[in-house]
């Protein structure tokens, strides 16, 4: 069966399985930079630029959550980072970002421990346009924040419609509500401008 790329925004926003995750970007890998490029793409480096303001040493581990094909690790690396690894649960999209050579290491993530290391190991996490429906859900803030330690930062995008969703902004709510954790920046602005869809950016700090 051939590649079905069309329309592919709009399937991102009605995935309802793993399965139809996987499939979408099985199919979307090999255009999806140019396509991302043709609607200008703008959270990634407002992603990583946001981060940078909060972290002093930027040759510490960052770990770029949902790398995808190397968008963010592109990015991240532009704002000064320089150890940059990337998990992705797709293989076809990891596939494009490795011949790139942003990351210290790569991964295809197993959902059911992807965040299977030790608190501490990485300085700063993002994720870059993966918290969202039919993507990882909004728990996984949770889980990020868990594996950072003291001084850790987490700087993740929610568009508008991860920013409807109600376990999303439910999950974000209880981060806001916890006393370890300061929200260090958080600027709604552009996303997808070719679409007319936006984005907030957040840099959350694990503080005690
Ligand atoms: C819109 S792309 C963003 C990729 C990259 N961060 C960027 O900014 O271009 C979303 C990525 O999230 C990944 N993804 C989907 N569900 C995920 C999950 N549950 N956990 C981690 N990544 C996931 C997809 O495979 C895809 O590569």
């Amino acid at each position: 069966m051939g590649k079905d790329i069309s329309n592919p925004f709009d399937k991102a926003y009605k995935l309802t399985s793993m399965d139809e995750t996987k499939q979408l970007y099985a199919d979307w890998s090999d255009t999806y930079d140019s396509q991302l490029a043709e609607t200008g793409y703008a959270t990634p480096q407002r992603c990583a630029d946001a981060l940078a303001l909060y972290c002093s040493d930027k040759s510490g581990p960052v770990l770029d959550i949902g790398c995808g094909t190397g968008l963010s690790g592109a990015a991240l690396l532009k704002a000064g980072f320089s150890t940059i690894d990337g998990t992705d649960p797709s293989e076809d999209m990891i596939a494009i970002a490795g011949p790139k050579k942003l990351y210290r290491d790569l991964s295809i993530t197993d959902l059911s421990n992807q965040l299977d290391f030790p608190i501490g190991t990485y300085a700063a996490m993002i994720a870059v346009g993966v918290i969202n429906i039919g993507h990882a859900p909004g728990s996984t803030i949770h889980l990020v924040l868990e594996k950072l330690s003291i001084g850790g930062l987490f700087a993740f995008s929610l568009n508008d419609h991860a920013l409807s969703d109600p376990e999303i902004a439910g999950a974000l709510n209880a981060a806001r509500d916890l006393p370890h954790i300061s929200i260090m920046h958080e600027e709604y602005g552009d996303h997808l401008p070719g679409i007319g869809l936006n984005a907030k950016i957040f840099v959350l700090k694990r503080t005690a």
